[in-house]
């Protein structure tokens, strides 16, 4: 069957574990306005599910679910280009989840790094759910017979797992599933922890002056980069072993989009105080709208509900068509209606 004209379907999915720094909005969520496209067919899901494989505060976690679904809309996606939706609102990824549970391996999953370094930071907590989020990851994906998968390039290791599985899956049961590919940004994917620049910036940091959060008001931004971590020269240069200055010179080029070249004659004869504060003021202009966004959106309960709603709503109609096909084809006899 030719299916060249039909849109690629594009799925992504954000944890509401935390507050999201500017390495999610740089690396990731700012990066899918381009699958609005025509050719593409997206949809964004918030996923409450994987959340819970470390211990979350209940009233916490569902505000946080409110919270990933208007910042999706304050970072610019359209809600009617899109769809977006509660994972726990389609029982379908629970469903496949066990299913695919049964072709995937121990061993597999024992060799997933991001298990082991959680395994490692929660370890009064290992329960199976956490063992398992990579097939629940891969049931998000295979359900909406997925083309692209936009991540970060953490998520590399997962993507892989979960292509390894659909192909397991179509080998012994035919085509049944689209295999995904994962697509990271080139620039921006890794946005480092401002104050150990080795290290990915990231929302859990116990140094609060490490990351710098989407919502974050100006003065904890301007403080932040005033802060922030660089090394013993004297020119901003992006360059080996200048980790700090490329990390700032990174976050200043996808703000403004120049290049690195740009950024370097910009700040000849400067100092790194200067520069510090040029990336602080962008960084705080860039996200003030995205901010009152975020707070308007907030404000507005019931329309966040409606999108919840409309979303699952074709979400389920989807992941359900391709459910109905793996429970045909494992030889589940079919619902007695
Ligand atoms: N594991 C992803 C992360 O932590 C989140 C996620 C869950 C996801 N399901 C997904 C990402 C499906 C892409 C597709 O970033």
């Amino acid at each position: 069957m030719e299916n060249i004209q039909q849109p690629k379907r594009v799925f992504s999915g954000v944890q509401p574990s935390g507050v999201l720094t500017i390495g999610n909005y740089l690396g990731a969520i700012k990066n899918w306005k381009k699958f609005e496209a025509d050719e593409f067919d997206s949809i964004y899901c918030v996923v409450d599910m994987h959340a819970i494989t470390v211990r979350q505060v209940p009233a916490e976690l569902r505000r946080r679910t409110y919270e990933i679904l208007a910042l999706y809309i304050a970072c610019g996606l359209d809600p009617q280009k899109n769809t977006m939706f509660v994972q726990s609102h389609v029982p379908a990824h629970a469903e496949l989840s066990w299913i695919l549970n049964c072709y995937t391996m121990f061993g597999e999953l024992s060799r997933m790094t991001q298990f082991k370094d959680k395994s490692q930071k929660n370890a009064s907590n290992v329960n199976a759910g956490l063992f398992d989020y990579p097939v629940l990851m891969a049931s998000d994906i295979l359900l909406y017979q997925t083309a692209i998968v936009p991540v970060g390039s953490d998520q590399k290791q997962h993507i892989e797992l979960a292509r390894d599985i659909a192909m397991r899956f179509n080998q012994v049961y035919g085509d049944v599933f689209t295999i995904p590919e994962g697509y990271m940004e080139k620039n921006g994917t890794k946005i480092m922890s401002l104050q150990e620049p080795t290290k990915k910036m990231s929302k859990s940091d116990e140094n609060e002056n490490a990351s710098v959060g989407i919502l974050d008001e100006r003065d904890a931004i301007m403080r932040k980069f005033k802060r922030a971590v660089t090394d013993s020269d004297t020119v901003v240069r992006f360059a080996d072993g200048k980790d700090g200055i490329n990390n700032l010179m990174t976050i200043y080029s996808c703000f403004t989009g120049k290049s690195m070249s740009e950024i370097e004659s910009e700040f000849e004869g400067k100092g790194y105080g200067d520069f510090k504060l040029a990336v602080g003021e962008t960084v705080a202009d860039g996200l003030q709208p995205v901010r009152e966004r975020f707070n308007q959106l907030m404000a507005d309960k019931a329309y966040l509900e409606s999108i919840m709603k409309e979303g699952a709503e074709k979400a389920n109609y989807f992941a359900n068509k391709t459910l109905s096909k793996v429970y045909k084809k494992v030889g589940f006899v079919p619902k007695i209606r």
